[in-house]
C-alpha cells in the first residue's frame, strides 16, 4: 500500500519504537512485559500525536528574572481507549498529561462477522470542545475504529484523532475513505489481514495478549 495518498495519515518510523512493536510480535514475550512495552510505545506515539496540542502563556519567575513561557493545560485534552486493548495505552498517554480527562468505548469483533458491537460507553460532558484521542493498539478491518468515531460524533466530538500501534492496509483504507480529515497515527504498517480478520503478521489478540487472556 502506498501510504503516501492518505495525506491524514503518519506512520511513525523511528527505530526505538518498530524495536518495540518486534517485542510485541515476538509470541514468547510475557503478559508483564507485553503490557510495559504497549505503554511506552504510547509514550512514543503520544509525544508524537500530541506535537500540535495548545500551549498558553504563563508567567514564571526562574531564579534570574520573570519570564512568559509556554505551557500545556490538559483540561482540553481527552484519551479514549477502546476496550479493552486502548486500556493498555492509556498509562502512557496520562504519563504525558497527566491532567488529560479519560472516556471509554467498549466493543468487541463478533468473531464470525467482524462487525463491532458496542457494550460499553462513558464520556466526558462538552465532547465538542475537546481534542480527542483514541487509543486502540489494532486496526484490522477498521469496524471498531470507525465504530469508535461515529460512537464519538453522536455525542458532538469534532476533534478526533486516532492512535494504533499496528495497522493493516484494509483498515487504514476504510477508515480514511470514511474519515479523510481524521489525523491518524501508526506505529507499524503490516502486509494484510488473514481469513479470520487478524494482522499478518500483526502480534496476535491485542486484548488477550495484555490481560493474560490467551487460551490454552
Ligand atoms: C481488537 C482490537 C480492536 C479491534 C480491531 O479488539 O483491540 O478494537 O479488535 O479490529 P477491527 O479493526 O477489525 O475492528 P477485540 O474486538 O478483539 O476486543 P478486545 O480488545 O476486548 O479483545
Ligand atoms: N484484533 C487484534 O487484537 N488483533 C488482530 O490482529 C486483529 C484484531
Amino acid at each position: 500500500m502506498d501510504i503516501s495518498q492518505y495525506k491524514n495519515v503518519t506512520l511513525l518510523n523511528h527505530p526505538l519504537l518498530t524495536h518495540k512493536i518486534s517485542i510485541l510480535r515476538d509470541e514468547n514475550t510475557p503478559v508483564a512485559q507485553f503490557r510495559q512495552i504497549v505503554k511506552e510505545i504510547a509514550v512514543m506515539e503520544g509525544y508524537e500525536a500530541l506535537r500540535d496540542i495548545k500551549s498558553k502563556m504563563v508567567t514564571i519567575k526562574t531564579p534570574i528574572e520573570e519570564t512568559v513561557q509556554p505551557m500545556v493545560s490538559g483540561k482540553g485534552l481527552c484519551f479514549v481507549p477502546i476496550l479493552r486493548a486502548g486500556m493498555g495505552m492509556v498509562d502512557g498517554m496520562t504519563e504525558l498529561i497527566p491532567t488529560a480527562l479519560v472516556g471509554h468505548i467498549g466493543l468487541y469483533r463478533d468473531e464470525v462477522t467482524h462487525e463491532p458491537h458496542e457494550y460499553y460507553c462513558k464520556l466526558p460532558g462538552n465532547l465538542e470542545n475537546k481534542e480527542i484521542y483514541v487509543l486502540d493498539p489494532m486496526l484490522a478491518t477498521g469496524g471498531s475504529a470507525n465504530g469508535a468515531i461515529q460512537l464519538l460524533k453522536a455525542h458532538g466530538a469534532k476533534h478526533l484523532h486516532f492512535i494504533c500501534i499496528i495497522a493493516a492496509p484494509e483498515g487504514v483504507k476504510a477508515f480514511c475513505e470514511k474519515y479523510p480529515d481524521i489525523p491518524l497515527y501508526i506505529g507499524a504498517l503490516d502486509r494484510q489481514l488473514n481469513e479470520r480478520a487478524y494482522i499478518c503478521p500483526g502480534l496476535g489478540d491485542a486484548g488477550d495478549r495484555i490481560f493474560g487472556t490467551l487460551k490454552g
